[in-house]
C-alpha cells in the first residue's frame, strides 16, 4: 500500500471523528467526496461494524460510492430518501461566517444538492483550509460547465473579473470529466468580498450546472488544528 504522505492527516481525521459522533442510529447519511470526508466515511464504517448501527448513506461521489462500499455501509438514493438527516464533507476553504468554496475533487454539483437536502450539514477541514475571504492565496472557483457551453461561459466570467481555465484531467488526456459528464472550469477572481453576489451572477450563464460556493448551507464546522479541534457553528434561522 502507498504510504500516507498527507502532511495534515492528523488534523482531518480528527476533525472527521469529531463530525462522526453527530451519526445517529437510523439516520440516513449525506458522503461527502474528498481526502478528508474520506475519514469520515472510514470511521462511519466502524461506527456502523462496532455499535450494530442501522444507517444509510448518499454518496457525493463514486469516490463516496466506492468507499462506502469498501466499509460496508448500507447506500440509498436521493430519490428514496429526498431529506438527508445529516452529511459530513470536506471544503477547500472556509471563513469565520462559515462560507465555503468547495469543488477541487469536482464533485461540486452533488455536493450541494446533497447538502440542500439536508437537515444539518458539517464540514470537517485542516487548518490550511481556514480563510478571511473566499478567494484567498489564488484559491479558483470551481463552476461545473455543460462542455457545450465552455466557451460562453469562460468569455461571460471574464466579463465578471475571472479568469477561468478548463481543468485538465489527470491519468487522462483533455479536460476532467465529473460524475455527470461535464468539464470544471477553475475561476480566478482574486479575494471575494461578496461571494453571494458572484454566486448568483455565475449561475445565471447560460451552461452552469453549478458554482463551489457553498454559502448558507453549513451548521457546525469542525477544523483540526496543531493541538485540538476548533468548532464554528451557527443556527439555523
Ligand atoms: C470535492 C470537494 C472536497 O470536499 C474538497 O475539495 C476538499 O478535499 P480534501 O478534503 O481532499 O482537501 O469539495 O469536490
Amino acid at each position: 500500500m502507498k504510504p500516507n504522505t498527507d502532511p495534515n492527516q492528523e488534523m482531518k481525521q480528527n476533525a472527521a471523528f469529531e463530525a462522526v459522533k453527530h451519526v445517529k442510529n437510523g439516520d440516513i447519511v449525506g458522503l461527502g467526496s474528498g481526502s478528508t470526508a474520506a475519514y469520515a466515511i472510514k470511521a462511519i464504517g466502524e461506527r456502523v461494524k462496532k455499535e450494530n448501527l442501522h444507517i444509510m448513506g448518499i454518496p457525493t461521489s463514486y469516490q463516496a460510492f466506492q468507499l462506502a462500499v469498501t466499509y460496508s455501509i448500507p447506500i440509498t438514493t436521493l430519490d428514496e430518501h429526498p431529506q438527508i438527516n445529516i452529511t459530513i464533507d470536506g471544503t477547500d476553504q472556509v471563513t469565520p461566517e462559515l462560507k465555503l468554496i468547495k469543488g477541487m475533487g469536482a464533485a461540486l454539483a452533488r455536493e450541494k444538492i446533497v447538502a440542500a437536502a439536508s437537515q444539518l450539514n458539517v464540514i470537517i477541514a485542516d487548518e490550511q483550509k481556514k480563510v478571511r475571504l473566499l478567494g484567498e492565496k489564488g484559491q479558483a472557483v470551481p463552476v461545473e460547465v455543460l462542455p457545450f457551453a465552455t466557451a460562453l461561459a469562460k468569455q461571460k466570467i471574464a466579463m465578471l473579473g475571472g479568469t477561468a481555465l478548463v481543468r485538465e484531467g489527470k491519468g487522462k488526456l483533455g479536460p476532467t470529466i465529473t460524475d455527470n459528464g461535464n468539464f470544471i472550469l477553475d475561476c480566478l477572481f482574486g479575494e471575494i468580498n461578496e461571494p453571494e453576489t458572484l454566486e448568483i451572477k455565475v449561475k445565471m450563464i447560460p451552461g452552469v450546472v453549478e458554482t463551489g460556493f457553498f454559502i448558507g448551507l453549513t451548521d457546525i464546522v469542525y477544523i483540526g488544528v496543531k493541538d485540538g479541534i476548533e468548532k464554528i457553528e451557527r443556527l439555523r434561522k
